[in-house]
């Protein structure tokens, strides 16, 4: 890929997809930025450092603190604490020792990167959008600074997976998601409508285990995924979500996508955090209060509906 930054909350998946990028030595990651979601910033930036460490490219790829706490004004404490672990990875104890604590904060990084590669720097997000707002905030030229933003968050046909109609990276910040979503800049949405089509299985589990050493960091981590996702969703089998929003920052393939304009609930006490999307031809047909039909003239979004041709867990 060209010039990458993963804004990430981990996580479990969101480890699994950092691991994924960097298995695949087909992205340059530039940076790394952490953000508060799964777990508070101090754990999720703790955990990116140890996650660098242990992956073992600490020496070559930053990581920077991000926003501790959100946009919105909503305080509810987080449904997901438990979901991935206190921590944030599951029983893991991390150790981030040795790895440097950059003094730049993320969303600093985020603005200067978006100068040195302007117009090519890919933003992958997968937790809450507050560090992108916030760096939308400081400077709202970063929208059309970057190459594009591809973000793991959002459902448009899915029922939500913190509420009944809302994604937990779009609920956890709401605001900050609308303020992303009317930003004009080029995104890809990478919503429950695709991540939970990507399933790995306890068979791509199995075939994980057979490869022994290397793998057991990932292996327990996948056991800790499993049983939450049994526990609190009955399946037994769980969706990448982090995973594909990198795969589609490589591989447009992995999903089909269509053009539209998108929106975030932030008032009602019931449906906060859901996303609305209203594809491009809908768009003249569809009745929105003004001040939401103008944004359909400034959108450059895209919402992953489907699974593309190309096989994302093989
Ligand atoms: C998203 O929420 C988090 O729990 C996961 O890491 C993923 O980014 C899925 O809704
Ligand atoms: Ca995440």
């Amino acid at each position: 890929t060209g010039p990458f930054v993963l804004d990430c909350d981990p996580g479990l998946d969101d480890a699994l997809a950092l691991q994924y990028a960097l298995g695949t030595g087909r992205y340059d990651i530039k940076a790394v930025t952490a953000v508060g979601g799964n777990a508070p910033v101090e754990h999720t930036y703790r955990n990116a450092r140890a996650l660098v460490k242990l992956f073992g490219v600490a020496e070559h790829i930053p990581v920077h603190r991000g926003v501790g706490g959100k946009l919105s004004r909503r305080i509810e404490q987080s449904a997901s604490f438990a979901f991935h672990g206190e921590s944030g990875l599951g029983d893991e104890k991390v150790d981030d020792s040795g790895v440097p604590v950059q003094s730049e904060s993320a969303v600093d990084a985020l603005l200067r990167l978006s100068h040195e590669y302007e117009h090519e720097l890919i933003v992958v997000a997968t937790g809450p959008l507050t560090n992108i707002a916030a760096a939308l905030i400081q400077d709202p030229g970063f929208a059309h600074r970057i190459g594009k933003l591809v973000f793991m968050g959002g459902t448009v046909l899915e029922k939500g997976n913190v509420t009944p109609t809302a994604e937990f990276n779009i609920w956890h910040d709401p605001e900050a998601a609308d303020l992303v979503a009317s930003s004009g800049a080029n995104m890809t949405m990478i919503g429950l409508d695709v991540t939970h089509k990507a399933r790995f299985t306890r068979d791509h589990l199995a075939r994980l285990e057979r490869a022994g050493e290397p793998l057991e960091f990932t292996v327990r981590m996948l056991k800790f995924y499993f049983g939450s996702y049994n526990h609190f969703h009955r399946t037994d089998s769980v969706p990448l979500h982090d995973p594909l929003a990198i795969g589609v920052a490589l591989d447009q393939a992995f999903v089909q996508t269509e053009k539209g304009t998108l929106f975030v609930e932030t008032a009602s006490p019931l449906t906060t955090g859901q996303t609305v999307f209203l594809h491009e031809h809908d768009a003249p047909g569809t009745s929105l209060p003004p001040h939401l039909t103008a944004r359909t003239e400034t959108s450059n979004a895209h919402a992953a509906l489907d699974l593309g041709p190309k096989d994302f867990i093989e």
